[in-house]
């Protein structure tokens, strides 16, 4: 089939696929066009994930997310990046209620931001819209353990797989997933024995967040390794101190603002 765009070949789903016990995913979050061509040349994937919701937009939890939200923030990545595959995340209420509505809103995402593929919370229970979805041409990322959206119901954010008895719970929901069709998985927030006997026992890559470096892969929001929050969970690890560096220097522009000391000369049109 002949193109008409710009070639711009990008990693696929297949090729995340074949990473499984292979060298280490790399993946970061991602919201918009500037950080995304930075995390580019280093990831294999970027995912605009729904907490986008409380890192740039304030809110307490991913569950107010709408999804025109998901889409503009996947078109500024789309637009800031040409290698890394793009996944973005169906929000709470957008996917649940039956494989139908989840087809539309996935192809909407799909079709209005250019990315490569969705990311969707839920393991056997989302058997069914997974497979439904892969059988119409739209890659489906899965995600397991700690699944944001369902905070409501699990009371609160809690790490998984602490009681030995739910571990079967938790290796079904991996092989269902697998089994319907998704080209990888996220595991979150997972004790560590529990996320390597699921890496052991499926066939598709896990990618872990707070999950142990027994997973294919990891994945971490952009901003807590940046260090732009106060507070960052134990499985973060901080790589740069943004948030005090950005302080110091809006202090400093502040201060010279004051003090007449910005602009100088060579920053003025004479
Ligand atoms: O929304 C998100 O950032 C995520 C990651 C935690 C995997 O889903």
């Amino acid at each position: 089939m002949s193109k008409q765009t710009k070639n711009i070949s990008r990693t696929t789903t297949t090729q995340i696929g074949s990473r499984k016990g292979g060298e280490p995913i790399v993946s970061l979050t991602s919201y918009h066009a500037h950080t995304a061509a930075i995390v580019d040349k280093y990831a294999d994937f970027i995912l605009v994930g729904d907490s986008l919701g409380m890192v740039m937009h304030g809110m307490d939890s991913t569950v107010g997310v709408p999804l025109d939200l998901m889409i503009m923030h996947g078109k500024a990545v789309v637009r800031g990046t040409e290698q890394a595959l793009i996944v973005v995340d169906m929000p709470f209420g957008s996917y649940e209620e039956s494989p139908n509505v989840a087809f539309r809103n996935a192809a909407k995402i799909m079709k209005e931001t250019g990315c490569g593929a969705i990311k969707i919370e839920g393991g056997a229970r989302m058997a069914e819209t997974i497979r439904f979805l892969v059988e119409r041409g739209i890659p489906v990322m899965a995600h397991i353990g700690l699944t944001p959206q369902s905070s409501n119901v699990m009371g609160g954010f809690k790490t998984q797989g602490r009681d030995k008895e739910t571990w079967p719970t938790h290796i079904a929901d991996a092989q269902a997933v697998s089994e319907a069709g998704a080209f990888a998985v996220v595991l979150e927030g997972m004790v560590e024995p529990l996320a390597a006997k699921i890496t052991k026992e499926i066939t598709i890559p896990t990618i872990g967040i707070g999950a142990s470096a027994t997973c294919d892969g990891q994945i971490l929001v952009l901003e807590d390794m940046l260090g732009m929050n106060p507070w960052t969970p134990k499985f973060v690890r901080v790589y740069g101190q943004l948030g005090p560096m950005i302080e110091d220097a809006v202090q400093r522009y502040a201060n010279d603002v004051k003090l007449r000391s910005f602009p100088n000369s060579d920053e003025t049109y004479s």
